[in-house]
């Protein structure tokens, strides 16, 4: 029996190596080479194209590559009554919060003005601003939003965090639902997006949303470019509200080179590249849902379609 891998982005060589180094029983065929439909029993995806999982009658699990699911449900012929899960392996949300704190302290620091000034070989002291200056704000409080959540509070951060439903976190402050997003963008110096994208999220940060932070917040988005109406942040920093946005995600991508993001004064882009799934790391969940799903169990990181995650 095998595992499909579907995935443009992803090495199928170092994934055969990690899952068969766990479980040498797992045969593995690579989409669109795979010839045995009727061996498959998990199919591995990253944004496959649709109806690449019709024909296949012992599918029992459609795993994520990645943390976000959103990808899976833009097929519209995805096969019914397949469990469906995410990926949430330590080496991605370690990846994660790297890189947000990277952005968080960049941002607190100033180190766009720091560069600037480098650049104008101009020794300007640009004093660090109190802790207390820059509030946090994560939207999005799964596993990742957890993890870095703690790390800012862990560097003297104030953090709150904004989910769909109500939950309690030790020093995070937490707002849920429509009136708590208010409350939320109003405290927020530094905003955060790790929404996973769903019919609910798409579009959330928009020229509202950027309306209601405080003059001169920061916007930071490593969800995916869809949360976020491009031509809205744009006006919010263009015309001085914001002060400036660090961006992993877009619209389209590649981000198109003549993007007006790409040269911003005001923006950083980084190419999708905050977190990227390691298969030495995360194929062992991979095995253990297989192994799951074979006896008739729920997969762990099981998604919930009638939510989207
Ligand atoms: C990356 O964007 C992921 O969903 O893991």
């Amino acid at each position: 029996m095998s595992i499909l891998f579907i995935s443009k982005a992803d090495s199928p060589t170092e994934w055969q190596q990690a899952l068969a180094s766990l479980d040498p029983e797992i045969g593995f065929q690579v989409w669109p080479d795979s010839r045995k439909p009727e061996d498959i029993e998990a199919a591995l995806v990253w944004k496959h194209p649709p109806g690449a999982l019709l024909g296949l009658p012992n599918l029992k699990l459609i795993q994520s590559l990645g943390a976000g699911v959103d990808h899976i449900f833009m097929d519209p012929r995805l096969p019914k009554n397949v469990p469906i899960a995410r990926l949430v392996d330590s080496e991605l949300t370690r990846q994660m919060v790297e890189y947000v704190v990277l952005a968080v302290l960049s941002r607190h620091r100033r180190l766009d003005l720091i560069r600037g000034a480098q650049l104008l070989r101009d020794w300007q002291v640009i004093p660090p601003v109190p802790i207390s200056c820059s509030r946090v704000g994560i939207l999005g409080f799964g596993e990742i939003g957890r993890a870095t959540g703690n790390s800012l509070v862990n560097l003297g951060f104030k953090v709150a965090s904004w989910t769909r439903t109500p939950h309690t976190v030790g020093a995070v402050t937490s707002y849920h639902g429509p009136e708590g997003f208010t409350s939320l963008l109003e405290k927020s110096d530094i905003l955060i997006c790790l929404l996973p994208l769903t019919a609910k999220t798409r579009g959330l940060l928009n020229a509202e949303a950027f309306a209601t932070l405080p003059t001169d917040a920061y916007v930071i988005n490593v969800a995916r470019g869809a949360h976020l109406i491009e031509q809205d942040l744009l006006a919010a920093i263009d015309n001085g509200h914001l002060s400036g946005a660090w961006l992993d995600v877009f619209d389209a991508e590649p981000l198109p080179s003549n993007h007006p993001f790409w040269a911003h004064p005001k923006i950083v882009v980084t190419p999708h590249l905050a977190g990227l799934t390691v298969a030495s790391s995360a194929a062992s969940q991979v095995v253990h849902n297989l192994q799951l799903v074979r006896i008739g169990k729920p997969p762990q990181n099981l998604v919930d379609p009638t939510v989207g995650y």
